[in-house]
């Protein structure tokens, strides 16, 4: 029997751990934390943005080992972490006990499809990085958000030499453009293709839920 994905991916955190994707947060994290903060003066960081923030709540959907959740939880945002591999959360609230970085963090162990279908949280920030192969993601992520919060949804590009296996769809631009902007109650929607470091691309989706 073939194993399962959760299988799969458990086992691969166990094996490989951060040389699955490294342990440098994408820099569209930042970003997305700077966009949340109406007043300008409160971006450049120190006290003033943590308390700024510390009223926030954000989720990173499919973690991993957590190397965006750290850059989430660090800025002082209420931060849950959802991965279903119990490998890559249990090293996810070690490391952050271990750093500092687990004060307000939440680790859930769980499927995410079913979670986002029932689950009443509703966050400030909603993040997906690297979620291929979940049907209507973008959509169920986008119904996390509370009014006003922000959506930022990163994916291998299609043509990109990194990423899952070819038999895993990748979205076009194209078509996250289009099923973010299905949902009327996002705006801001962009759709970017970044290179990074010219060795392969993402897709990036910012959008905003009206308040
Ligand atoms: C490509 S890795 C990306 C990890 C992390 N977002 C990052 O960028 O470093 C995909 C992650 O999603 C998790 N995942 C995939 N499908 C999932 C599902 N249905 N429910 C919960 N987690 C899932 C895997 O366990 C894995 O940790």
């Amino acid at each position: 029997m073939e194993p399962d994905m959760r299988t799969l991916w458990n086992d691969r955190w166990a094996e490989e751990g951060a040389a699955v994707e490294g342990s440098e947060p994408n820099p569209e994290v930042e970003e997305a934390i700077a966009g949340l903060l109406p007043d300008a003066s409160a971006r450049p960081g120190g006290e003033e943005r943590g308390n700024a923030l510390s009223a926030l709540r954000a989720v990173d959907l499919g973690a991993g080992l957590g190397r965006n959740t750290r850059v989430l939880a660090r800025a002082g945002l209420q931060t849950t972490a959802v991965d279903f591999s119990p490998v890559a959360i249990a090293a996810l609230c070690e490391h952050a006990a271990a750093e500092g970085w687990d004060d307000g963090l939440v680790g859930i162990t769980t499927d995410l499809v079913p979670w986002m279908a029932t689950t009443q949280e509703r966050y400030d920030l909603v993040l997906g990085c690297y979620m291929h192969g979940i049907d209507a993601a973008i959509t169920s992520a986008a119904g996390l958000l509370s009014p006003g919060g922000h959506l930022l949804w990163i994916l291998h590009a299609p043509d990109s030499p990194h990423g899952p296996p070819p038999q895993i769809h990748r979205p076009s631009a194209e078509e996250v453009f289009a099923e973010a902007s299905a949902l009327d109650y996002l705006t801001d929607v962009r759709v970017e293709t970044v290179v990074r470091d010219e060795r392969f691309s993402d897709t990036i989706l910012t959008a905003v839920r009206q308040g």
